[in-house]
């Protein structure tokens, strides 16, 4: 009787066991952090927030991010839920024992007329208002040129913009609203030209698209050459194109070689590269995988998966 009830509850055991070593080896790469120019410590392993909407779903998510260890929280201001977010950790933090400095928060300026250029500042301020909180970690500017649906009759010097969003952003810095100030979807002509002029400050990070099947490796190249540390969107593909990358081949057979996920698989290939990342979950499962990257990758197969984007 003694053994039968064994068997029956041996696999629930094991899962158990399973999810328990994985919180352990979780919490080993939770730790995890990069140093940015300022001094301060950013997080490898962030969690994202895009389309991520509502108080309730928010707080939920978050709730459950914290309490599996995730520190930086990455939003913006198209993202719609810096309030959501600003009223969640106002309840979390204390719940979870830790104060808004044990944190890191990112959110970006929008790249249209009315938030960026002599705007930005402002936009800022805005955001810090939404979330509640007198500063951010890292703030940056969203995109190069204004999101697509914004310059339907326009005709404008983006170089001029930036240069300006820069400016403000700089200022934004020295003033205390946000600790470090940086850039996304910036290619290397776009970071070239700001590096030339940068009104005293250096991006600290660049954050762009990056997984297997998109990648410039020239890119993380000049970012690791001024010191820009590379943050990846999309790493699993995104909610629209995760299919592709977690179903895909070669990610599969990486991960049952390494007894991973193919998301673990696609994470670590970024890791392992020095990108940092910001998965976005509402899997409290996906979530614990997703901060457990503790392990490598052979040569042969991260070269196997960056030969995705040419298949
Ligand atoms: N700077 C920019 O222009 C820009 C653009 C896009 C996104 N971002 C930022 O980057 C973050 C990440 O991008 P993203 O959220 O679009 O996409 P993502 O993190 O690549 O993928 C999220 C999707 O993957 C699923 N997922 C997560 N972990 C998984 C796992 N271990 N196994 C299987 N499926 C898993 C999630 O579903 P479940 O909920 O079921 O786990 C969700 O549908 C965003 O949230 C946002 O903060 C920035």
């Amino acid at each position: 009787m003694l053994s039968q009830i064994n068997l029956f509850l041996l696999p629930i055991l094991l899962i158990g066991l399973a999810i328990i070593q994985a919180e352990e080896n979780a919490s080993l790469t939770q730790k995890l952090t990069v140093t940015l120019p300022s001094g301060d410590r950013m997080p490898v392993i962030g969690f994202g927030t895009y389309r991520l909407r509502g108080d309730s779903k928010v707080k939920q998510a978050l709730d459950n991010a914290l309490g599996v260890g995730y520190r930086l929280f990455d939003t913006a201001e198209v993202y719609e839920n810096e309030e959501s977010i600003g009223k969640a950790l106002k309840e979390l933090l204390p719940k979870h024992n830790l104060t808004r400095k044990d944190i890191f928060i990112t959110s970006k300026v929008a790249s249209r007329p009315e938030s960026s250029g002599a705007n930005s500042y402002e936009s800022l301020r805005h955001s810090l208002t939404r979330l509640d909180t007198s500063y951010v970690d890292l703030y940056l500017i969203h995109s190069p040129e204004y999101f697509s649906h914004s310059v339907a009759n326009g005709n404008f010097n983006f170089s001029k913009i930036r240069d300006e969003t820069w400016k403000q952003l700089a200022k934004a810095q020295k003033d205390g609203l946000t600790r470090n100030i940086g850039v996304s979807n910036f290619h290397i002509n776009h970071l070239a030209e700001l590096l030339s002029n940068d009104h005293g400050v250096k991006p600290a990070v660049n954050q762009v698209q990056w997984n297997p099947e998109h990648h410039r490796d020239n890119l993380l190249e000049f970012c690791r050459s001024h010191n820009i540390a590379l943050q990846a969107y999309f790493s699993l593909g995104g909610d629209r194109n995760k299919i592709n990358l977690l179903e895909n081949a070669v990610v599969k057979k990486v991960a049952e070689k390494l007894g991973k996920t193919p998301g673990q698989v696609l994470l670590r290939w970024a890791v392992q590269q020095n990108v940092l990342v910001i998965p976005k979950s509402l899997n409290r499962v996906h979530m614990i995988e997703n901060l457990d990257l503790n392990f490598k990758i052979s040569d042969e197969d991260m070269k196997n998966l960056s030969n995705l984007q040419n298949s």
